[in-house]
């Protein structure tokens, strides 16, 4: 039977790779996909989740939140895909019609299927932070969490020590990571293991594809990125990893941790911080994913892309 799996997302170029495999991946089943704000403001990041699904048109329509539009963020300090977040490529707009706030998609989907869905979160925690404030009771009706985000070692993109996902919501991270449920994360240590070269724009689906369609026109400003903001000639896609942590969980070395995040921190809010005292004094709270089998990972999203590409 495919796990469901609800996928929250900041679109956000690889978020929006992520999401391309995931509606056509047999082994999972989608049941909602939900914006929030991060690499995009909350309105772009709901039209383009929205564009997205509805050119993609998926043989299972999932439910669909929008991002809640109330929320504060840093200041970003840099943008790796564009002031629209998917490369600035000209998308014909196919708005699906998302009458509900993330949130609300999320709690219900809980409801309608307790302890059965996975909750993939590829944006900042904020979706889920807000969904266990108002309901705490919920967390025990999650299957389980994984979240791509933090840094295990202090080696940040968006500061030196902070990840942008923690970055951009601190608060939320430290809400999610101390909830008693099951959480996964991937750090950034780990889905930057895993890079494409240029080939990588010849392995993907056919123009004649949707998928392939929006890959291709996508893809190229993420190399664009790397080489002018990074100066690197491979490109990372860490949601897309973070998706294969789900997917192919055997692919990743994992360790139990007992983690926490900083909030206060004038220069590390946001940081991940665990207990490697040699006598723990914090209890274990999450599976930390420390390192992957590269090239296996790599052959899977290959083969995620090219599934993407045949349904569509
Ligand atoms: C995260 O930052 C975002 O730009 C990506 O979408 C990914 O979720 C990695 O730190
Ligand atoms: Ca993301």
């Amino acid at each position: 039977m495919p796990r469901k799996v609800i996928l929250d997302i900041d679109p956000g170029i690889d978020d929006a790779v992520a999401l391309a495999m995931a509606l056509f991946d047999p082994r999972l089943e989608v049941v909602a996909v939900t914006a929030s704000g991060g690499n995009v403001s909350p309105e772009q990041a709901t039209a383009n989740l929205q564009t997205l699904v509805g050119l993609l048109d998926p043989p299972r329509l999932p439910r669909l939140g929008a991002a809640p539009t109330d929320t504060v963020w840093p200041a970003k300090p840099f943008n790796m895909h564009g002031p629209d977040g998917l490369g600035g490529i000209d998308l014909p707009v196919a708005r699906l019609h998302s009458g509900h706030v993330s949130e609300k998609v999320i709690w219900e989907t809980f409801h309608a299927y307790p302890r059965e869905v996975t909750f993939v979160a590829l944006g900042p925690l904020t979706n889920l932070s807000r969904v266990l404030t108002r309901d705490p009771a919920i967390a025990e009706l999650i299957g389980e969490v994984v979240i791509a985000g933090g840094t295990a070692h202090g080696n940040g993109n968006a500061t030196p020590v902070v990840d942008f996902n923690f970055y951009c919501d601190p608060r939320a991270a430290r809400h999610v990571v101390r909830e008693p449920m099951a959480k996964t994360l991937v750090p950034l240590e780990t889905t930057g293991q895993v890079t494409f070269g240029f080939e990588l724009l010849d392995q993907l689906p056919a123009e004649s594809s949707r998928a392939g369609l929006i890959l291709r026109a996508m893809l190229p400003h993420t190399f664009r990125a790397h080489r002018q903001l990074l100066g690197s000639e491979g490109i990372s896609l860490h949601d897309v990893v973070g998706l294969v942590a789900v997917t192919n969980p055997e692919l990743f070395e994992r360790s139990t941790v007992a983690a926490d995040i900083e909030t206060g921190g004038e220069l590390t809010a946001g940081m991940l911080v665990v207990d490697r005292r040699t006598v723990r004094q914090w209890r274990p709270n999450l599976d930390l994913l420390t390192g992957c089998d590269v090239e296996a990972v790599k052959d899977c999203i290959l083969r995620g892309l090219a599934a993407a590409g045949a349904g569509t």
